[in-house]
Order: C-alpha cells, then structure tokens, then sequence
C-alpha cells in the first residue's frame, strides 16, 4: 500500500511514521511527504530518508474561497500522482474544502493533540490547563468536511500535573502521538479499520 504523508512545519509524527514503516513488517511503503510550506523542517528529514518530497505552496494561489479550492484541486492532484491508499495529515494547518475531503473520504487520517470532541482548533493545550482538566490526550481521527471530527481509530491520555505550562503538557501529548499515530496508520493499512456511519470498527478487536 502506499502512503502519502502531508506536514506543515517540523513534522516529528511523520518521522514516528517514516521511522516505524522503514522498521519493517508494514504491507506498505511511504509514497511522498508533501509539505503546503517549502521551508516545513520535516521535508530534510523525509528526503535524507530518501523519501520523495513534493511542495504545494498555498501562497501561490492568493487568499480568499477560490483560492482554497484551486490549492485543494492542485494538492489533490500531486498527492493523486502518488496512487495513495491512505493520505496521513501529521501537523498540516490548512481547512481544507468539502470536495478535498469527500475525494480521500474514508483514506484520510489525522491526529488532533486533545481528547475530541473536546477542544478542536488550535491551541488545544492552553485551553486544556485553562478548564482545570485533569487528562488530556490525542485523537487519531478518519478526517471529514467538519475540522477536527470524523470517525475516531485512537485515543490516549496523558495526566495534566499541577504546574504544567502549555510547553510541558504539549511535550507529555507529543510524546504520545509518536506513539499512537504509527500504530494507527500501520491498523489501515493492514485492513483493520472499517467507518461504519460514524464509528470505526476495529477487525479483530482494538489492538
Ligand atoms: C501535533 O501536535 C499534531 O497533533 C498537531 O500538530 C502537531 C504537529 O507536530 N496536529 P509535528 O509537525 O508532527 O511535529
């Protein structure tokens, strides 16, 4: 199977990806990572790993409605190049229109660094230590139209410590994702995932 990895910027749960498949025993290589910014950290890393990269820039194509789906209609475009079965986003910040979606439906994961469907958007963290929540988690979610919704693979929590800053929290959450994120997308493409409406069921149990 192949898999096309979209990032935005460092791109640490990419490598958790790149890292975990080039391990061995996946019935799947990493297609491409492409990155909508040219300076995303994470593409050196993809290319040191002698992983194809391509950049579509969302500056290109100006600001406004028209704009965000010509960038959908060329990204989906240089994803399809690589006949992806699944396309991970791992830290790729663009909303991304309801013909983008509705094309990976099913073949889209992401991960959100909150327990959803608490705290979706940005600064999930923040927010989290503001609301005096003593867990918070990730979530690794089939992507839909809706930001941060969509069927849940996998979710974990990290404890929230008296005197976490937003930097501590992020860090015990990141740790996390590294983990859980490879092994959801290693469930897809091994054939373990099924949506059912708005559920996932796991073939043989959650693993
Ligand atoms: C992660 O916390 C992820 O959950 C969120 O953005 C961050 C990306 O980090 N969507 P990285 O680029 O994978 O290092």
């Amino acid at each position: 199977k192949h898999i096309v990895i979209l990032i935005s910027g460092r791109g640490s749960n990419m490598e958790a990806i790149v890292q975990a498949c080039a391990a061995g025993g996946w019935p799947a290589r990493i297609a491409a990572v492409i990155s909508n910014r040219p300076d995303a950290a994470g593409l050196a890393f993809a290319q040191a790993h002698g992983v194809p990269t391509a950049v579509v820039d969302h500056k290109a194509f100006g600001k406004g409605d028209a704009a965000r789906v010509a960038f959908d209609a060329e990204l989906q475009r240089v994803i399809d190049g690589f006949s992806p079965d699944l396309v991970v986003l791992a830290g790729f910040m663009r909303i991304l229109t309801p013909g983008f979606t509705a094309h990976y439906a099913g073949r889209m994961l992401n991960i959100h660094p909150s327990l959803l469907p608490a705290f979706p958007g940005l600064h999930t963290h923040q927010r989290a230590i503001e609301a005096g929540c003593r867990v918070a988690g990730a979530t690794v979610h089939f992507v839909t139209a809706e930001l941060d919704h969509g069927p849940i693979v996998a979710q974990a929590v990290v404890p929230v410590l008296d005197g976490d800053d937003e930097a501590a929290l992020a860090a015990r959450v990141l740790r996390l994702e590294h983990r859980m994120y490879p092994s959801a997308v290693r469930w897809f493409v091994e054939g373990r995932l099924a949506v059912e409406g708005a559920r996932v069921r796991h073939a043989g149990g959650e693993p």
